[in-house]
């Protein structure tokens, strides 16, 4: 518990702490309950100063809400958008404080409470709008966070040739694995020629153990920093019409071979006098079950559980650890899958989310829409009613013999 509160407060200033949990107050406990049980009768807000009642007070309580959920949330992850925008509303709360009083007791006793209430607000603001430095703290490239040499699995391709690439900028020299050897040399080529960086290839199939077990032994020597887990694969279609040997083949490649490769290196990064770091690329679809992807949703469920356990059985020993919950993306997974083509997010998208939460958070989901779907529609409502939404989604991305 102390470890987690510890996890939770680091990283800003005790008032900035304070400032954190009073918007969460306001997110989670106050304003659903003003919004959603408080009569409309005797119901108010202010805005700029001015007081609303009844069904302007329920319709502006919504920005209220917005805001304080948007606090909270940029507080926890120190967003950058939060400067100017926190001290822009403390001000503009200032600015209420003040002519509230002003407008409904009027005169010199209501400009004297409005400037009584205005001044700690005005000051709050002052120092948010100081805090801008807070908000910016650029962590310093991968290379000197966590030293010369990272692994990427599936990397021909994708994610992961996206992860190899944004390592690639960031100085790190990258061991490419994934089965498709032309693929792999063509990224090395690019990777060296316009980073200046080192690559190696590893051509394995990592739902075999033996081929994930030589992969380990290949990078053996190599001061390895950053393992990236990422080669995986989906399935799409009814769980009676799939193949079972694919299937078991993806359990293998989705579930076993994150857990046998980081076993292997883990030690090695363990001894290592820097930090290292181990990514896990799970997916928004292991937040549900899944029907139409079952068997690939409950492998990213276990990769998502494996991963933030990691991260916290780790995070004192020199390990940061992230599992990327990815949603749409466009990579060749749809068609590997069997999908129906359905649009997505771009991939080097995805993997600056994962490179800005890796040392930050222990899980990240990429993009605002898969966030809410993932965090309110999967926490709020019962778990089978998910799953039959979730099957009306995928039944629109599955191809109809396979329904
Ligand atoms: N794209 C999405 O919408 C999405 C959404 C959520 C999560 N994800 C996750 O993101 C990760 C990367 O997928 P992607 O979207 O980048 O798909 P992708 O373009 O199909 O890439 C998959 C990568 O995994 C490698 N791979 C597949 N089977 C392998 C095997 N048996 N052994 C070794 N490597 C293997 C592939 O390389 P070879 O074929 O050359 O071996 C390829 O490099 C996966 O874990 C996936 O579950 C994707």
């Amino acid at each position: 518990m102390r470890e987690w509160l510890r996890y939770v407060f680091a990283g800003r200033p005790a008032w900035m702490n304070v400032l954190m949990v009073f918007s969460a107050y306001m997110a989670f406990v106050y304003l659903p309950w003003d919004i959603f049980i408080k009569p409309a009768a005797v119901d108010e807000e202010v805005w700029f100063g001015v007081r609303f009642h009844g069904g302007w007070a329920k319709f502006l309580a919504l920005f209220h809400w917005y805001v304080y959920a948007a606090a909270a949330y940029g507080f926890r992850h120190m967003k950058t958008w939060m400067w100017p925008w926190a001290a822009v509303y403390v001000g503009q709360v200032a600015f209420s404080m003040l002519v509230w009083p002003m407008l409904y007791a009027g005169g010199f006793l209501g400009f004297l409470l409005g400037l009584f209430a205005f001044v700690p607000f005005a000051f709050a603001a002052l120092v948010l709008w100081n805090a801008k430095d807070s908000f910016e703290e650029e962590s310093a490239p991968l290379r000197e966070r966590y030293g010369e040499w990272a692994l990427v699995t599936g990397a021909s391709s994708g994610i992961g040739a996206e992860f190899a690439r944004a390592l690639a900028r960031n100085g790190v020299s990258v061991v490419l694995v994934a089965r498709r050897e032309e693929r792999l040399r063509e990224l090395a080529t690019e990777l060296e020629s316009r980073h200046g960086v080192e690559t190696k290839l590893v051509v394995a199939d990592l739902a075999s153990a033996p081929d994930v077990a030589r992969v380990a032994a290949a990078v053996d020597g190599l001061d390895l920093a950053i393992l990236v887990n990422n080669a995986g694969a989906g399935y799409s279609g009814s769980f009676a019409k799939q193949d079972g040997e694919r299937l078991r083949n993806m359990v293998l490649l989705n579930c076993a071979a994150p857990v046998q490769l980081t076993s292997l290196l883990l030690p090695g990064m363990l001894a290592r006098t820097a930090r290292s770091a181990v990514v896990v690329t799970g997916s928004v679809s292991g937040r549900q079950a899944l029907p139409l992807h079952a068997v690939y949703s409950a492998t990213k469920a276990f990769d998502l559980l494996f991963g933030e356990a990691l991260a916290v059985e780790l995070c004192n020993q020199g390990v940061d650890v992230v599992v990327l919950e990815p949603g749409s993306t466009v990579t060749e997974f749809q068609e590997q899958a069997g999908e129906i083509a359905h649009t997505g997010q771009p991939a080097d998208e995805v993997v600056a989310t994962a490179l800005d939460a890796l040392g930050r958070q222990h899980s990240v989901v990429a993009g605002w829409w898969n966030w809410l779907r993932a965090n309110l529609g999967a926490r709020l409502l019962p778990r089978s009613t998910v799953a039959y939404l979730a099957r009306d989604v995928m039944k629109a991305q599955t191809p109809p013999e396979m329904r």
